[in-house]
């Protein structure tokens, strides 16, 4: 897959970047998806675990998905895709990345300016104090484990039906709405309100980049769209 002219000049000529990743940029090192044919476990959909629901009616259960994902991601490395993102940061003017991942593999590629929409699967919280925590414990002493006061900790992810942090969102919104080049890669762009993000920049005139395995709903406002996987298509940015 080559790119096209326009989508080279707009690389070359770009000077406040934004990349948006989702799921996909992380199968190449071996995580799961959340909608391919390998994302769900024990046949339960991420919509049917991660909720505040399912997590005060089963704790113990979402537990055991959360502690399966960190089982399989913690001995896991950041793949080309990852590492060629990492370098954007120092290749563009202004570089932003704004990820709906939580497993922690861009920073481990050395990405700094990023916004983790939906938290980290590295991180606790106390569903009592609402303290968070750095916990990278594989397995965990117990399911669903405790905080030292004795309450239960939650994955530090945000769930369905809940708000994303502010902070987070905002910064995301405006990035989208100031950039020059967005390059979405890897997400099936149905969760909301990441989703939202390249048509933000798409309305207010940026050059739209996507780079999936498949055609997705925004394929259609894309100015280029690449199929294929991100480990190989990303390699041809670094122009
Ligand atoms: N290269 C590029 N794209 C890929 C690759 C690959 N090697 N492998 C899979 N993809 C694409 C799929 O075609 C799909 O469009 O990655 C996308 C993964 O989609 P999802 O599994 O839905 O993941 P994502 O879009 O990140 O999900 C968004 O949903 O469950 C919630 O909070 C969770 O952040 C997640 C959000």
């Amino acid at each position: 897959m080559r790119l096209s002219t326009p989508a080279k000049d707009a690389i070359l000529s770009a000077k406040n970047v934004v990349a948006l990743t989702g799921a996909g940029i992380s199968a190449e090192s071996g995580v799961p998806t959340f909608r391919g044919k390998d994302g769900l476990w024990r046949n339960f959909r991420p919509e049917e675990l991660a909720t505040p629901e399912a997590f005060r009616n089963n704790p113990k259960l979402v537990w055991e998905w959360y502690e399966w994902r960190r089982q399989i991601i913690k001995p896991l490395k950041p793949n080309k895709g990852h590492e060629i993102i990492a370098r954007f940061e120092n290749r563009f003017h202004q570089f932003m990345l704004i990820t709906q991942n939580v497993d922690g593999l861009h920073q481990k590629a050395g990405s700094k300016n990023i916004l983790e929409l939906h938290g980290n699967i590295w991180r606790v919280k106390c569903t009592k104090e609402n303290k968070t925590s750095i916990n990278t414990e594989v397995p965990l002493p117990s399911l669903p484990p405790y905080c030292e006061c004795g309450s239960i900790l939650r994955p530090d992810v945000v769930w369905f039906g809940e708000p994303l942090p502010n902070h987070a969102i905002q910064a995301a919104y405006d990035a989208a709405g100031a950039c020059d080049l967005m390059i979405v890669v890897g997400t099936s762009a149905v969760v909301q309100p990441a989703a939202s993000l390249p048509i933000i920049a798409k309305q207010q005139g940026a050059f739209i980049v996507e780079v999936n395995a498949e055609e997705t709903p925004i394929s259609h406002i894309a100015d280029e769209f690449l199929i294929g996987k991100a480990g190989v298509i990303l390699k041809e940015f670094e122009i």
